[in-house]
């Protein structure tokens, strides 16, 4: 079997023209403000925080990009924080992540108002997550979900394998899939380093969720015939002739795409996704915190 390709630029281009038009029935009563917060110049941290910025812009929003050098302090950031809190401009908050080691991360995602927190990291969110009341889903697992969605795979009863027990990705894609809840109700593994048959596991699977971290992670023997394989890996493997940066995922597509019936490719799958599912997120806290629906 050839795997059809999950095209996420484009589910992202559908939802975010619905978006557009959405940001622009609701601008007499609110318009979305987002501010992003990047400490120090981590390349990848670079590159997400310019997209995130131009996509809110190009959605209407009012934007605000916040950067900050790597040497500023936990308590500076926690004022900066603060000042956005209480701002009535701004709806949500992202801080980019990894933050500078000599800052606590978990301290500066508790210091966001939960209303905010468009991310989906406040423990007040990820708590709610976990009992099905989510207000926000945190953005690249609630992007996957969409894109499983639209390849038309049966999510309700299936065998969901994830690769990965990260708080950002990991963790809530699988929360988010045995939920009782419509496009949800799988039966949901987690493999991880400590995972001792991997290949058992993942060989079960109809749905693939591969959040590794570590660029072929998993190869075309290590996959079901027809499952449906999303990769959500993003592994700088070197440079392009062009001086742009080489990407790859943590899935081998050359041969996974033999074995699995769809598959997302790297760049291209998930990323686009990531950031419309914070701009989705960015509008609804605006509509809440103007009381309108
Ligand atoms: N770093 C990598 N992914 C993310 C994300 O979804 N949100 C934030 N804030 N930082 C990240």
């Amino acid at each position: 079997m050839t795997a059809k390709l999950i095209n996420g630029n484009e589910v992202a281009q559908q939802i975010r023209e619905e978006l557009k038009q959405e940001v622009a029935r609701i601008k007499d009563k609110v318009i979305p403000g987002l501010v992003t917060i990047l400490v120090g110049e981590n390349p990848a941290s670079v590159s997400y925080v310019t997209a995130k910025q131009k996509t809110s812009k190009e959605l209407g929003f009012y934007s605000i990009q916040d950067n900050q050098l790597a040497t500023i302090t936990e308590e500076e950031l926690l004022k900066l924080i603060d000042k956005y809190n209480k701002d009535p401009k701004i709806h949500g908050i992202l801080v980019q992540l990894p933050l500078p080691k000599h800052i606590n991360e978990t301290k500066v995602l508790y210091a966001i108002d939960p209303k905010k927190d468009v991310d989906g990291f406040h423990p007040v969110n990820v708590g709610k997550l976990m009992i099905g009341e989510a207000d926000y889903l945190p953005c690249t697992p609630a992007g996957i979900q969409q894109l499983i969605i639209r390849t038309g795979a049966k999510i309700d009863g299936a065998e969901v394998v994830v690769v990965g027990r990260s708080n950002i990705v990991g963790k809530p894609i699988a929360n988010i899939l045995l939920q009782k809840q419509k496009g949800a109700n799988a039966t949901v593994t987690i493999c991880h380093t400590g995972t001792k048959d991997m290949t058992f596991h993942t060989k079960r699977a109809d749905i693939l969720i591969v959040a590794a971290g570590k660029p072929k992670a998993i190869t075309g023997d290590m996959v079901k015939e027809g499952a449906v394989v999303i990769d959500v890996g993003v592994n700088r493997i070197g440079m392009t002739p062009e001086g742009k940066a080489k990407l790859a995922g943590d899935v081998d597509f050359d041969s996974v795409k033999e074995k699995a019936s769809a598959i997302t490719p790297v760049p291209g799958g998930v990323g686009p996704m990531t950031i419309t599912m914070l701009m989705m997120n960015t509008v609804k806290a605006a509509k809440v915190h103007a009381g309108i629906s």
